[in-house]
């Protein structure tokens, strides 16, 4: 394999409501993060994964994780892109592609973290998995005025794994300046092209609790 994949697990699931840090909630009896490191470690071109975890959590993440799959576990920081940014760290020099997949979208099969992967072999700098938009989208003013209708076909919901040649991603963390949303946005600030494959509705971002609700059937049918 030539893949490293970055998993950031370190947020708290504020918008799931009370509880555990989200990557540790349950679904199906197990916890958020194991499903998506059990999907990462098997797809065949993945060699290293590293998770950042609540700071709080990483002794028992690691032991959570040992019986999945070799993992290495990080702290994470205070937003999404510090927590990428310190397991970025750890990755080995000598692997040519690293996948950034987000612990919340733990049902992204090992054919997705494939594909991603392929684009960068390819020759992609960065790639990542999109979506249509389904719903009709408006540009509304702060008062509710509708501002008008946006062309929906020109638009992507982007998901994760991302995939980026390692210097590509380490070159944009290192010049990002504000916060991004996504770690393709952090290269598009540096003028790289990023390229999109297609998407997976099972990877869907556990959000809110009609996700995990969502999520605990779409295990019965994967
Ligand atoms: N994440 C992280 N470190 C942070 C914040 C988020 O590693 N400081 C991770 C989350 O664990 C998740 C992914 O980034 O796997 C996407 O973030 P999101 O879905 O927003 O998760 P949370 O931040 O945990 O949720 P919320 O925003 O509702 O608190
Ligand atoms: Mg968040």
């Amino acid at each position: 394999g030539d893949v490293a994949v970055v998993v950031p697990a370190a947020g708290a699931g504020v918008r799931l409501g009370p509880g555990a840090p989200k990557a540790l909630r349950l679904l199906d009896g197990e916890p958020l993060l194991v499903h998506a490191v059990r999907r990462a470690a098997a797809a065949p071109s993945v060699r290293v994964i590293v998770v950042a975890a609540p700071a709080a959590e990483v002794e028992s993440v690691r032991v959570l994780l040992a019986p999945i799959a070799p993992v290495t576990v990080v702290a994470g920081g205070a937003e999404r892109q510090d927590s990428v940014a310190a397991a970025l760290d750890v990755v080995p020099d000598d692997v040519g592609i690293v996948l950034v997949h987000d612990a919340a979208r733990c049902l992204a099969p090992a054919d997705l973290f494939e594909s991603v992967a392929a684009a960068v072999r390819d020759g992609a700098d960065a790639v990542i998995p999109a979506l249509p938009v389904v719903d009709t989208i408006k540009q509304v003013a702060t008062d509710g005025t509708v501002l008008g209708t946006v062309d929906r076909s020109v638009l992507r919901a982007v998901q994760t794994p991302q995939g980026f040649r390692l210097p590509v991603l380490r070159a944009a963390h290192a010049a990002a300046a504000d916060l991004h949303t996504d770690d393709a946005g952090a290269v598009e600030k540096l003028g790289r092209p990023v390229v999109c494959v297609p998407g997976s509705d099972f990877a869907l971002k556990i959000t809110r609790p009609l996700d995990l609700a969502l999520a605990t059937h779409l295990l019965t049918l994967a």
